[in-house]
């Protein structure tokens, strides 16, 4: 069995990922990033408010397609379930978490690697598709190219540290889907309330060309 994405990849060049402080934050960031473009969104599992973040933010924008990021166990992949997440991003993979995706009722997983017995794995466990993280410190574009031939059929969708100015070099690369970062909404920009100029920016980002 293959365990796509669904085309999430697909939906947009850039995935947001946010860490969410306030869970009064969730809508109008959300509306923010819908505005400037970015409808697939990713809240990472790294706050206290994270999950009533995103199931404000999912109950609230029907248009957005909110996952949960940094999902480490069987137990965060139950709790993206459970409030509806359209989908989970693990930085890396383990057995059970393999093994927990596979039941029914799970949002689609974005698993992570960052070396090629990682992507075997991944790839004997039926993934097609998978996170690159933390993409610059692992390889970045150069790794990107050396496993291009090795595994045709895989797509990544790196992140972890990729800003601006390097989204446009991630993406013109043909095993690159899309690419994940903080960067559009960065948690200080969120304590801010800054909403207009993240949508600026998820404009910018929503705009780079795969
Ligand atoms: C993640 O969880 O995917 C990363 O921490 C995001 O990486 P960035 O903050 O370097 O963009």
């Amino acid at each position: 069995m293959t365990f796509a994405m669904a085309g999430l990849l697909d939906r947009a060049p850039v995935i947001p990922v946010l860490t969410l402080e306030r869970v009064e934050d969730a809508v109008p960031l959300g509306k923010a990033l819908l505005a400037g473009g970015l409808p697939v969104i990713e809240i990472t599992l790294r706050s206290a408010a994270a999950l009533d973040a995103a199931r404000a933010m999912i109950q609230a924008l029907p248009d957005a397609l909110v996952g949960l990021g940094t999902v480490l166990d069987r137990a965060q992949l139950h709790a993206a379930a459970e409030i509806g997440a359209a989908f989970a991003v693990s930085p890396g993979a383990s057995a059970g978490l393999l093994q927990a995706a596979q039941a029914e009722d799970m949002p689609p997983l974005l698993p992570g690697a960052a070396t090629a017995g990682e992507v075997m794995t991944l790839r004997e466990a039926g993934y097609r598709d998978m996170k690159f993280f933390p993409a610059e410190v692992a390889g970045g574009i150069a790794w990107l190219k050396a496993v291009q031939p090795v595994f045709p059929d895989c797509r990544f969708c790196p992140t972890g540290g990729v800003s601006a100015e390097r989204a446009p070099d991630y993406l013109s690369l043909d095993n690159v889907a899309c690419v994940g970062g903080s960067w559009i909404a960065p948690s200080a920009a969120i304590r801010r309330g800054a909403w207009e100029e993240i949508e600026q920016r998820a404009r910018a980002a929503a705009g780079v060309k795969k």
